[in-house]
């Protein structure tokens, strides 16, 4: 499904696409989890209703020149004005050119890295009743265990499971496995620092001032939310779907998987597996950054495929305004001319309420 937040009467609508249809609650008093039914044996074929047909004239690219930029965050916090500068721009090119880079030397521990995605994994293999403590019924729960999409409604499921968790302004984490919400808290803390520290480089990469993103962006009250994916083994790979094709609705988000590959990435209308550097950070950029910079930086399709080799774990912390902060183009970026502005003004409240339905709140 498709969401356009273009509202503007002079704007083109610019369909900001995301894979999350307005949902109605999840009250399924036994749901399975995916890693149940995938483990439970003999498994020689998927279930019909993972069958996922992909348009087979989509191709996936295969040029080796062209691959997702590398960026060093080091020689942003150097102190080198002219290596400062320097980054500034290249980070630009891959907003602009890519919406998805690679981010090395970024300053979170290998060790801090390794043990949240350890809990992640460890998560999804506690047993059946230990996972539906917490099971999400409502789309808005803070904390949200479950399969696919929405198995009461998705007509085609997705192969996989997650668990979703609001984690600032509030920090809502299950208490079990053990240790997991104390190194997830630090993982998100050093996140959200590291998307602060991005986002004024990305405002410069603008011509915007650099603290423009943090301030009307509102980042002391960021929404930021953890989501964990596991893509069990899949006997057909080929036809079943991980995560179909979606844009992230926040600002930016930060992605880190367990070694297993399985994200492709849409760039000038072909499909690239992504294969991520050790302990690097796959950053893209969200529907909102689209909005703000008046469509310079667009929101990259994006997917997950599976495989029948092993279990793929991912982790995406996506890092968004406030939920009261009213997101509109930088007067800056908007010239009634040659750049009108392409996204009438919504706030982010607003925007989720579109994808999620409306907030209990
Ligand atoms: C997401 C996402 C990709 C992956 O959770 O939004 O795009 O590889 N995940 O799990
Ligand atoms: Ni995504």
């Amino acid at each position: 499904l498709s969401l356009s937040l273009s509202l503007s009467k002079m704007a083109t609508a610019v369909p900001l696409v995301s894979q999350l249809s307005p949902e109605t609650p999840l009250h399924a008093p036994k749901l399975t989890s995916l890693k149940s039914l995938a483990e439970s044996g003999a498994l020689t074929s998927i279930p019909s209703n993972y069958a996922y047909s992909t348009n087979p004239n989509e191709l996936v690219g295969s040029d080796p020149e062209d691959t997702i930029p590398v960026i060093d965050f080091s020689l942003l916090t150097s102190g080198d004005s002219d290596q400062r500068s320097k980054i500034i721009q290249e980070l630009g090119k891959a907003c602009e050119e890519w919406g998805f880079f690679m981010l090395i030397n970024h300053g979170v521990p290998e060790c801090l890295m390794k043990a949240v995605m350890d809990g992640c994994a460890e998560f999804f293999n506690q047993t059946e009743e230990e996972k539906r403590e917490f099971e999400g019924k409502h789309m808005w729960d803070p904390i949200r265990f479950g399969t696919s999409l929405n198995p009461k409604k998705d007509k085609v499921f997705f192969w996989r499971d997650f668990l979703k968790l609001l984690v600032h302004p509030e920090f809502h984490f299950p208490h079990k496995p053990t240790g997991f919400s104390e190194v997830a808290f630090e993982y998100c803390k050093r996140t959200r620092k590291l998307a602060r520290d991005l986002l004024k480089a990305i405002s410069e990469s603008l011509g915007l001032e650099e603290c423009y993103i943090e301030k009307t962006m509102d980042l002391d009250s960021s929404y930021q939310v953890f989501n964990t994916n596991l893509y069990p083994l899949c006997p057909q790979p080929e036809l079943a779907i991980g995560l179909p094709a979606h844009a992230d609705y926040a600002l930016i988000t930060f992605l880190t998987q367990n070694e297993i590959g399985g994200l492709q990435v849409k760039h000038n209308g072909e499909w690239f597996d992504v294969n991520v550097l050790p302990n690097a950070i796959l950053v893209n950029t969200a529907d909102h950054l689209e909005i703000l910079s008046n469509g310079k930086y667009k929101s990259i399709m994006h997917r997950a495929v599976v495989n029948n080799k092993a279990t793929r774990v991912s982790l995406a912390v996506s890092n968004g305004p406030s939920l009261d902060t009213i997101v509109s183009p930088a007067p800056k970026l908007v010239n009634s001319e040659s750049h009108p502005p392409a996204y009438a003004p919504i706030k982010f409240k607003k925007s989720l309420e579109l994808l999620f339905g409306p907030s209990k709140h």
